[in-house]
């Protein structure tokens, strides 16, 4: 391959996590924020006009922006403690395809702009593609500017100091009419493309997916001085739960449901917790599979939680229905490419949510374990590459 698509490398030190391993960046945090300073300094540097939209997306024009653009980008934050290529890997192919379309003397008759999105994996404030569903509207921005992280900072005072005005936050409809086809490349997140033999495929579909807040109540008390008999101890029906999760999701096909995240309150050794607080992420292909594994979880919480004396309750903090990628552009890009092959995916991302308003596609690049979120990531430099390259040819047909 004749050029490296040498961006991550640029950042491999920015928020690197040395306790999880791996890297944490959040939105809006201050590595985050350094990563968006890297990605304006490299657009400028390209000549690119880089503007800043009102939910703090971060757009990079190549010509002016107008009507029936050409978008292509991804997400610059991180799951905590994840890979180096999920969201940044699009982002710097997008700079690396602009480059190769600049070296062959391309000149885009329609305007062409890198999106960077805001919060994609929702590690802070709990709402995945955020960026993305306050550009479409597809999360009402009151709800969004409420949306708490771990230290109780609001998105409206972190978008604040970030220098935006939260009262701006919401659907825009100007940005989004500015947008006539959205491409985002991805690290594959699955062994889809190692199973084929093939560097680059097209998407086919994402899982229909959400993800929910359990709250067990019982009652804090001495780990040593409270009878076993006397206890009504969250823990217990939260781990019962943990246990019908993996249940519930195997009796669906195609689902996963998964509890990444459990948090006892107040978290002492020697304490039984007052309350414990636990998030399901579930998937399955259609919304009718997803609904019932969450109500079958939903059960099996109430009646461990009774049979403990807690209380539990159940909060839906995001959900979106299944995607199907527009299958004309999905087969336009293919051919372009030589035939490569479509694949669903189980993750989500911003092109999901954007694919309800515009014509989208992605393109997904070989990842050689098929391990994403988690600093295990990897794909190989001359598949990064071939992506770039896949991402140049299609922008210059799709822009050209
Ligand atoms: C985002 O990567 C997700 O699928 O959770
Ligand atoms: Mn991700
Ligand atoms: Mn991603």
């Amino acid at each position: 391959m004749g050029f490296a698509n040498s961006g991550l490398d640029e950042i491999a030190g920015v928020g690197a996590d040395p306790k999880r391993g791996g890297y944490s960046r959040h939105g809006f945090d201050r590595v985050e924020l350094e990563l968006r300073e890297w990605f304006t300094e490299q657009a400028r540097r390209r000549g690119l006009d880089v503007r800043t939209d009102r939910n703090g997306n971060l757009w990079a024009w190549w010509g002016t922006p107008g009507k029936g653009a050409i978008v292509t980008g991804s997400h610059l934050d991180s799951v905590p403690g994840g890979g180096a290529f999920d969201g940044p890997l699009g982002v710097t192919s997008a700079l690396a395809a602009v480059d190769l379309l600049r070296d062959k003397g391309f000149q885009p008759v329609k305007p062409l702009a890198v999106l960077v999105f805001a919060e994609e994996e929702g590690g802070r404030f709990g709402v995945p593609c955020l960026g993305s569903r306050l550009l479409a509207g597809t999360i009402e921005a009151d709800k969004a500017r409420a949306l708490t992280d771990l230290d109780g900072t609001t998105l409206g005072d972190a978008v604040r100091a970030a220098g935006l005005d939260p009262a701006r936050l919401g659907r825009d409809d100007e940005a989004l009419a500015t947008i006539g086809t959205f491409v985002e490349l991805h690290v594959e997140q699955g062994r889809g493309l190692i199973d084929l033999g093939a560097p680059v495929a097209v998407a086919e579909s994402i899982l229909a997916h959400g993800r929910w807040r359990l709250r067990f109540t019982g009652e804090g008390n001495h780990a040593g001085a409270t009878l076993m008999g006397d206890r009504r101890d969250p823990m217990l029906p939260a781990a019962q739960t943990v246990v019908a999760v993996r249940q519930a999701a195997k009796a669906v096909p195609q689902a996963r449901a998964t509890v990444g995240r459990v948090l006892p309150v107040p978290g002492g050794t020697n304490v039984i917790a007052s309350t414990v607080d636990m998030w399901l992420d579930a998937r399955s292909p259609d919304d009718a599979g997803t609904r019932a594994v969450v109500a079958e979880i939903a059960a099996a919480a109430r009646e461990a939680a009774a049979a403990e004396g807690c209380a539990v309750e159940i909060t839906e903090e995001s959900y979106g229905d299944t995607v199907v990628f527009d299958t004309a552009l999905r087969d336009r890009l293919a051919g372009w490419l030589g035939g490569v092959p479509a694949l669903p995916t189980g993750a989500g991302h911003d092109a999901g949510v954007l694919a309800a308003r515009v014509p989208t596609a992605m393109l997904f690049v070989r990842n050689p374990t098929g391990i994403s979120h988690a600093p295990a990531e990897h794909a190989e430099r001359d598949d990064c590459a071939a992506g770039a390259v896949a991402l140049a040819e299609v922008l210059e047909r799709l822009a050209g």
